[in-house]
């Protein structure tokens, strides 16, 4: 089954995903194709539940390019200590036309899993940091709308809706 972009306000985003148990070659094959999805959308981070997959698993690609180089897959990621602090504007692939400010932090320590299982640590800074946050959000079903001053919230508040309306609009999938 091929994996698909899952918009907003399918329930499976606000989900809290699962572990990844086993690392093996389904897990890879599908990480192919979350990579393929990321750069036919033209974004430079991509969690799990976005393509249908409730697993603790996101990829990046600060670069927007799309060579194997700048990609990272972090599985099972955790946040070991933060610092300082951005603002700046983010969107979510799922919530397309929507923009807004989110407060992060600048720095980050995340330590995951790679695709060999192996343990890796990382210190990110400035997009890089933001990426992560914004898909270990993703991992615990929030959204970087939850995150934005009421005052944004209500300037996005329309394409929100439409997005609802299109989305009770769709036929239940099989
Ligand atoms: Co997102």
């Amino acid at each position: 089954m091929a994996l698909k972009l899952i918009l907003y306000p399918d329930p499976i985003l606000k989900r809290r995903a699962a572990p990844v148990a086993t690392i093996d070659d389904e897990v890879r094959g599908r990480v192919r194709e979350m990579f393929e999805i990321l750069y036919r959308e033209k974004g430079v981070g991509l969690a799990a539940p976005q393509v249908g997959w409730s697993v603790r698993l996101f990829i990046a690609n600060p670069t927007g390019e799309p060579y194997a180089e700048g990609e990272r897959v972090y599985i099972n990621p955790r946040i070991l200590a933060a610092e300082g602090e951005i603002r700046e504007e983010e969107g979510c692939l799922s919530i397309p036309e929507v923009r807004g400010i989110v407060g992060r932090s600048r720095k980050v320590v995340v330590s995951a899993q790679d695709l060999g299982g192996v343990a890796f640590k990382e210190e990110a800074e400035d997009l890089k940091s933001r990426v992560i946050q914004h898909e270990l959000d993703h991992l615990d079903g929030i959204l970087f709308i939850s995150r934005l001053s009421s005052l944004d919230r209500l300037r996005v508040n329309k394409e929100l809706k439409q997005l609802e309306r299109r989305y009770s609009a769709k036929p239940a999938s099989v």
